[in-house]
């Protein structure tokens, strides 16, 4: 991998962030993780939308331009020599000098990095349909404490639902608000397909690109979309479950909380939403 760090490019190894950078101290900061796939970005500019919308809620003024951040992002991988890749932009609140916590006396800092793309499921995983397990633990955090729409470093509850689900041997999680609704999970979004009808979270999310794309490939081809509430008793009940990121595509899931989702195979929609994502890939930038 190759990053770029304090302007320059470097071999990821030989990156070193300061540790009192407050994007490390304060969790301060926001960041972007976009693919690319058969040496194109998906959906680059989305990206790097998500990411400017992020900067402006937490009032982070990023010390390059956007377009410099995409020819930053563009060489990263370049110099990578990766042809699938899962890059990451991080924008920080920076390093303050000894003593100073007024964020407005620190200087931002961009960073970033290219990686061999990351598959939040395993091969296998993907074949059969991911086991999941509704995380109940994290029900007594209210909701996420930081604004879920904006991607942040600060993954407390998504790790604890990540080791809940491993203890009940499963291999992924699926968070829920503590009032009965589910929301998403550890670098991914959820859908459900029932009655023929798409189902995802609108509130409590990460309003991913990965979601977005496959709301479009429904929309386009008349399966209806329901962005709304999404209560743990219509999961239960769901013909099929699927999960999506840029760390993977469209990801469909077997069971939950070891009980057979639909078939227990995966399901048509969900295969269709995923060839059809993949597609997506081969016609566009
Ligand atoms: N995660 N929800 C959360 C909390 C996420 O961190 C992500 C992405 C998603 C899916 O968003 P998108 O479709 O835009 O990737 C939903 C990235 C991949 C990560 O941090 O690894």
């Amino acid at each position: 991998g190759c990053a770029w760090i304090h302007d320059e490019f470097v071999p990821i190894s030989e990156a070193r962030i300061p540790i009192t950078d407050m994007g490390f101290t304060r969790s301060d900061l926001t960041y972007d993780v976009v693919s690319v796939w058969n040496g194109c970005f998906f959906r680059l500019d989305d990206h790097l939308s998500r990411l400017q919308r992020g900067c402006e809620k937490l009032r982070l003024v990023p010390p390059i331009s956007l377009d410099e951040i995409r020819d930053i992002l563009i060489t990263t991988v370049a110099l990578s020599g990766l042809h699938q890749a899962y890059v990451e932009a991080i924008v920080t609140r920076g390093v303050p000098e000894p003593g100073v916590r007024d964020p407005r006396r620190v200087s931002p800092q961009f960073y970033a990095y290219a990686i061999p793309y990351v598959w939040i499921a395993s091969e296998e995983d993907q074949a059969r349909g991911v086991s999941l397990a509704l995380a109940c633990d994290t029900d007594r955090i209210p909701a996420r404490s930081i604004d879920p729409t904006v991607k942040n470093f600060h993954w407390g509850d998504l790790t604890r639902a990540l080791f809940e689900a491993y203890d009940r041997g499963a291999s992924l999680p699926v968070l829920t608000d503590g009032t009965g609704k589910i929301t998403e999970g550890p670098g991914y979004n959820v859908f459900a397909v029932a009655d023929g009808r798409l189902y995802t979270p609108a509130t409590g999310v990460l309003e991913g690109i990965t979601r977005k794309s496959v709301i479009e490939l429904a929309l386009l081809n008349d399966i209806e979309v329901i962005v709304g509430d999404v209560t743990v008793e219509l999961l239960r009940v769901a013909d099929e479950i699927f999960l999506t990121s840029t760390a993977g595509g469209v990801m469909p899931a077997s069971t939950l909380d070891g009980m057979p989702i639909g078939t227990r195979r995966p399901g048509p929609v969900t295969t269709w939403l995923r060839d059809g994502y993949w597609q997506l890939h081969n016609d566009k930038r």
